[in-house]
């Protein structure tokens, strides 16, 4: 069986260190209200389990599977929606959970998308982002970790569907 190399980027407790301070920062701005949490499939399943349990209010769940139009490892922009919300966003505190930022460009489309239906308010959490790759503006309220241009798995994110269980984020070098 192939193996790929790989080395540990950021270990789990420093994961879940990161993750409990979201919560809390989540739970103080968000004070007296419900939010919904928004988890873009599949990636970012782990972190929303994880992130759900460290926000102390009133809060909902939901998913959207979105695939990117085009071939490769990089996005095009366009976007296609595989799976809608089941909820209603209209006047909803709505918070997007991503895994991994790279070029911006599914989260600035998505953006524009869920606003048309009008929520109370729109933001952006991720676990990590690629400052060095983006290729829009995209305001994100809540950032986890930097990572360099590098391609990274674990903790949900996946290379080819695998690494989705490893607890720490690795960086991968295929061969
Ligand atoms: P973008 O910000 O539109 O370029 O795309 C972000 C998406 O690309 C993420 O949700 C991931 O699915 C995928 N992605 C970007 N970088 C990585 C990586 O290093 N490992 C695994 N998936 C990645
Ligand atoms: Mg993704």
């Amino acid at each position: 069986m192939v193996q790929d190399e790989r080395s540990v980027l950021i270990p789990s407790e420093e994961i879940q260190a990161k993750v409990r301070e979201m919560g809390e920062r989540i739970t103080e701005d968000y004070k007296g209200e419900s939010i919904l949490l928004v988890g873009i499939l599949r990636g970012a399943f782990v972190v929303l389990a994880d992130i759900v349990r460290e926000i102390d209010l009133p809060c909902e769940v939901d998913f959207m599977d979105l695939s990117s139009y085009g071939m490769g490892t990089t996005s095009s922009g366009v976007v296609r929606i595989l799976k809608d919300l089941e909820e209603d966003i209209t006047d909803r505190h709505t918070l997007i959970v991503e895994d991994i930022i790279d070029t911006g460009l599914t989260l600035s489309y998505l953006r524009k998308t869920l606003l048309t239906r009008k929520p109370a308010s729109l933001e952006i959490l991720t676990l990590l982002t690629k400052p060095s790759r983006r290729q829009v503006e995209l305001d994100v309220k809540y950032t986890g970790f930097e990572v360099p241009d590098v391609f990274v798995v674990g903790y949900g994110i996946d290379y080819a569907g695998r690494y989705r269980n490893l607890p720490d984020i690795c960086a991968i070098d295929s061969e």
